[in-house]
């Protein structure tokens, strides 16, 4: 055989052998959390512009986001913090987008809660107005795409404004849809456990509930989200490097996993929110029990 074709021949065996190694090793990765290796490249790739809109095998059915560090965006940039509520409903469409497309069924985003209220007043209004544009813009991709709208917290506290709007944007989403987008507004976990109780305890006072049927799942059914049919989350990512809940879905991320990303809420990716994505698919949820 002449040296040059011998020389193919190797060569296309030591690719064959290379990508068959690194397989073998993604494998290995996705397997569970004790195989795990620093790979010299990603099981996945995150970023690249015909990657970034495939579906990632092993996705959270469920990601909630506590969208978090607006304000400190703004002021590091020297801008006002009605610019980084601005900045950061932009990426908010671009990461819903990003998740759905990754193969994600719901996605909650927690964009305002209980407490917040405690803001001067000229911030809450600017939140309140930078939401009101972002639904009308959204109407038509949640549509396309049959992706319903649904909302969680306190909706007698919200300017009449958003309440039309969200009327009118779960009116034309949600008899199609077979995904669904939660937003969190003037949301609380511990106000939501509370409407919890009062409903059991309005049950139970007209005699259709007794004691012993108050179990996790009926109190699990009586949550917000109970009520609307949606799951608890699988996956909560946090902006802006905090480690905390900050009073969100407390009940329901009980069994939730964690990533808290250090960038602020204005500066996430898709490329960002895939790592995070494909970081779940490589976890182990044990829920109590033991490695299988
Ligand atoms: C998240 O950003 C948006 C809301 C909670 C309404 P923040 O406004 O909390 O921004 P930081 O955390 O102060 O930087
Ligand atoms: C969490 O952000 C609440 C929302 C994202 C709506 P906050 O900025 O209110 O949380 P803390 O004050 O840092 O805990
Ligand atoms: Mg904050």
């Amino acid at each position: 055989m002449a040296p040059l074709a011998l020389c193919v021949i190797i060569s296309a065996l030591i690719c064959i052998l290379s990508e068959a190694y690194y397989e073998v090793k993604s494998l290995l990765t996705v397997s569970g959390r004790r195989l795990q290796y620093s790979p010299r490249r990603p099981a996945i790739d995150t970023g690249s512009s015909d990657t970034v809109n495939r579906v990632i095998n092993g996705a959270p059915g469920h990601v909630a986001f506590i969208v978090d560090g607006n304000g400190r965006w703004a002021q590091a940039n020297g801008l006002p913090r009605s610019d980084g509520h601005t900045k950061g409903a932009n990426v908010t469409v671009e990461v819903v987008r990003s998740a759905f497309a990754a193969g994600v069924s719901t996605v909650t985003l927690y964009l305002f809660s209980t407490e917040n209220w405690k803001r001067p007043p000229a911030e809450i209004a600017n939140i309140f107005a930078v939401l009101d544009k972002y639904l009308v813009d959204f109407l038509s991709y949640l549509k396309e795409n049959k992706i319903g709208l649904f909302v969680i917290g306190q909706p007698d506290r919200l300017p009449e404004s958003t309440r039309e709007l969200i009327a009118h944007v779960q009116k034309h989403t949600q008899p199609t849809a077979d995904k669904k987008l939660c937003l969190a507004i003037s949301y609380g976990g511990r106000a939501d456990i509370v409407q919890a109780a009062q409903a059991l305890a309005v049950r139970a006072q007209k005699g259709n509930l007794s004691p012993e049927d108050i179990t996790e799942g009926t109190l699990e059914r009586a949550l917000s989200t109970g009520r609307l049919g949606l799951p608890n989350p699988d996956l909560v990512i946090r902006t802006s490097g905090e480690f905390r809940l900050s009073n969100f879905l407390l009940w329901q991320c009980a069994y939730a996993e964690f990533k808290i990303l250090p960038c602020m809420w204005p500066e996430m990716t898709a490329v960002a929110l895939r790592e995070a994505l494909v970081d779940y698919s490589s976890r182990q949820r044990r829920f109590g029990g033991v490695e299988s």
